[in-house]
């Protein structure tokens, strides 16, 4: 049995988690633990980079105790440590990469750098419902909107991302502009819950290019646009009407490309990963096309959605059990900026 622990500090969230793998088996979560930054950061309506540095700073080591405690293992047991080395912020990547670093080199053990993306994909495989390679995997998150033919750990080929905002940050700005808060998709969509999805006319940007890429600006300044039009006086009912149809337009243009990256790939199996992936009324339509039309879909388990410390003990897990090693050494770095589709196939000695 391998036993991994995972750091994850790319954003505003210090995930740690402990995943274990038995031979070829898929790996199984032992415990994990969460900080989320976002009471923190709320006042400023955004991340504060530096703020989220020092808060990963005090929070990481007393998650990695929390969830020794919860597993009864001690530091020594862990066979393994992972960290994300990006995409993300650089002075926050910098403190799980550092953490990870320094316990590795106490213990002696394999450290290894993962991508925050990889991890995201590979999640739903810790649900109960697990996916089987290969698949098409829709990345919906703040910071990111693509579609990639995932063939297996590794081999991952984009087939399409936006051109400009990602999905989660048209519901941010959406939502910013309602006075939700930040970062306020998951409010949006319960104030959707109370609305008429076609009671505005908002634009479907890229709805029909004919390519499976996506663009989210153009529907801000629409909701912004509205928004002014209902003016201070707008009434509960326009703004979650407002709310609604926001939701209904991201939701139409995510599931008619994900849909048509299933067509086109002859793939039969989606799965959906990020943060916006919590989304229900995306979960539903994505749920009736696959019904529609034969193929499955895939979630992550709802407290693996959101960025975690077990999507990077999996993903590094899963690297392992192909063979793959870490790089000599315990220096370390990170990729604030590292396309997922420039990864290291399994096997290759480093992962940059
Ligand atoms: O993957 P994630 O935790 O962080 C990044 O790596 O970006 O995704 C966060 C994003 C935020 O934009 C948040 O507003 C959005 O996911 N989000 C949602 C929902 N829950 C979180 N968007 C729509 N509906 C939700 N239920
Ligand atoms: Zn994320």
């Amino acid at each position: 049995m391998t036993s991994v622990l995972g750091i994850e500090s790319s954003c505003d969230e210090t995930g740690v988690a402990l995943v274990s793998a038995h031979g070829r088996e898929t790996p199984r979560l032992i415990a994990h633990a969460l900080h989320s930054q976002a009471e923190m950061h709320r006042d400023y309506g955004g991340v504060v980079p530096e703020l989220a540095s020092r808060d990963h700073v005090r929070r990481v080591f007393p998650l990695v105790q929390q969830v020794l405690d919860q597993a009864h293992r001690a530091l020594a047991d862990v066979d393994a440590i992972a960290y994300t080395r990006g995409p993300g912020l650089a002075g926050a990547l910098l403190v799980g990469a550092a953490s990870a670093a320094a316990m590795a080199a106490a213990l002696r053990k394999p450290c290894l750098p993962v991508h925050h993306l990889e991890g995201h994909l590979l999640s739903p495989f810790l649900s109960v419902d697990p996916p089987r390679f290969p698949f098409v995997a829709l990345l919906v998150s703040g910071g990111h909107t693509q579609l990639m033919q995932v063939r297996e750990v590794g081999d991952y080929a984009l087939l399409g991302e936006t051109v400009d905002d990602a999905a989660g940050e048209a519901f941010d700005k959406a939502a910013k502009l309602l006075g939700l808060g930040y970062p306020g998709g998951a409010a949006l969509a319960a104030l959707a819950e109370h609305g008429r999805a076609d009671a505005y006319a908002l634009p479907r940007p890229l709805l029909h290019s004919g390519d499976l890429d996506f663009s989210f600006a153009g529907l801000k300044t629409a909701v912004w646009l509205q928004q002014r039009k209902l003016g201070p006086a707008a009434s509960d009912a326009e703004r979650a009407d407002l709310a609604a149809s926001t939701q209904a337009a991201i939701v139409e243009v995510l599931v008619s490309k994900a849909v048509h990256a299933v067509r086109d790939t002859g793939l039969e199996r989606l799965v959906v990963a990020g943060g916006v992936g919590a989304n229900r009324l995306l979960r539903r339509r994505l749920d009736e096309q696959a019904q529609r039309r034969g193929f499955r879909v895939h979630y992550p388990e709802a407290a693996l959605c959101t960025d975690n410390g077990a999507m990077i003990a999996l993903a590094a897990a899963m690297r392992l059990q192909r063979g793959e090693h870490a790089p000599p050494g315990y220096a370390f770095d990170v990729a604030p900026r590292w396309p997922l589709d420039r990864l290291a196939a399994p096997g290759a000695a480093t992962l940059s």
